[in-house]
């Protein structure tokens, strides 16, 4: 796979069309250029059942956050790619609803961000197809995450196989610079980055070269049994879940056998780690010494569970008052498929311009 250069110079070698590029700035050769400049974002999210916290802080709170430094953003609900390992239509339905009133109630805010579903611009497919013929079979077989699916009992599909060309089109299709992205999904954006090569060495410059961005600080959330919080361990706290259910997960949370009083390590300590996601720095330090002083894991559980709720008051209000919305979130969901559109379409007449297909 092509390294990437360090550090990344990234937009330089994109191509000057579209709104909102700055190649041509005078600061694009300060060493600043690249945190200073603000960029076009794509982020996208498979819609995946119901949100936990290690969704909200490893993924959904960056992704909103980085939009909001971004020039121009298209926030993407990855339905087709769901395709691939989701196999229940009502399940989709419903997680496609649910997901969409998550961003929202979460902060996803629609007068910056191009919220969007990718079934709803068929360029996406389109456009997977014309990368297709330019994707060597190699740089497929050298995806990680097709394997780990595999070994997980995902159907090893062509469509699994191909969901990489279906990412690089997403990115590829609203000439995106940034990709703010989990560990997991550096290789996905690599691969987009190295198609996108192939194609502009084939048909010439064509398209904007993306670059990952690892949002570094967010560690793996634990789950209540100390293990990644995944849906697939059944050891989640549901992020936006009856306040009963999200009581009894963390009251569940496993512990040591520590007697009440004992000081407790908080490096160790499940609660803790999950705790100081809520909490400044100060706050996490004198959390800290309030477990190695000794505070008794019940205690801890319930202080928890307080911060949680009223951490996510605000959300929640927001979420149960749009969920009365639907015509809202329609044409909230309308309104962002026009934007998208217009851009993908563009891109995808280059793009067959480019190949002699018109
Ligand atoms: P799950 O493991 O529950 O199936 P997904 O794989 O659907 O979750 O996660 C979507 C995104 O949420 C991931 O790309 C990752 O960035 C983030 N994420 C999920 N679980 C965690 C976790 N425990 N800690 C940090 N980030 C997480
Ligand atoms: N593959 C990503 C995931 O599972 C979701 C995704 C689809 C995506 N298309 C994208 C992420 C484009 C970023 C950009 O998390």
């Amino acid at each position: 796979m092509t390294p990437l250069p360090e550090p990344l110079p990234a937009g330089r070698q994109a191509l000057p069309w579209g709104e909102g590029r700055k190649e041509d700035s005078p600061v694009a050769n300060s060493p600043l250029f690249h945190y200073s400049i603000r960029m076009r974002v794509l982020s996208g999210f498979q819609p995946s059942g119901k949100f936990h916290l290690g969704n909200y802080f490893g993924s959904i709170r960056p992704n909103i956050e980085f939009q909001k430094k971004s020039d121009v953003s298209f926030f993407m609900v990855a339905d087709l790619h769901s395709l691939t390992s989701l196999k229940d239509p009502e399940e989709l339905r419903s997680s496609m609803r649910d997901n969409v009133l998550d961003f929202l109630a979460c902060g996803l805010d629609t007068e910056h961000s191009v919220l969007f579903r990718q079934s709803d611009i068929s360029e996406h497919a389109e456009l997977t197809w014309i990368l297709s013929t330019v994707t060597p079979m190699g740089l497929l077989e050298r995806a990680v995450s097709y394997k780990e699916k595999v070994t997980k009992g995902i159907a090893a599909s062509v469509g699994l196989f191909t969901y990489p060309i279906l990412m690089t089109a997403d990115i590829l299709l609203y000439r995106t610079d940034l990709v703010p992205v989990g560990k997991d999904q550096k290789q996905h954006v690599e691969i987009a980055r190295d198609i996108a090569l192939k194609f502009n060495n084939a048909y010439g410059e064509t398209f904007v070269l993306p670059e990952p961005q690892i949002q570094k600080e967010v560690a793996v959330v634990p789950g209540t049994d100390g293990q990644k919080m995944s849906k697939s361990y059944g050891n989640t706290i549901p992020l936006f879940g009856e306040e009963k259910e999200i009581k009894k997960a963390i009251m569940g949370i496993v512990t040591d056998s520590k007697e009440a009083h004992d000081p407790k390590d908080p490096d160790t300590c499940t609660i803790y780690q999950i705790h100081r996601l809520f909490l400044d720095l100060p706050g996490a330090k004198a959390l800290a010494e309030e477990y190695r002083n000794g505070l008794p894991y019940g205690d801890a559980k319930r202080q928890l569970f307080e911060q949680c709720m009223e951490y996510f008051a605000p959300m929640r209000e927001r979420r149960s008052i749009l969920q009365k919305k639907e015509d809202e979130i329609h044409d909230i969901l309308q309104k962002g498929a026009k934007k998208a559109s217009g851009v993908a379409s563009e891109t995808l007449e280059r793009v067959k311009r480019a190949v002699g297909l018109i």
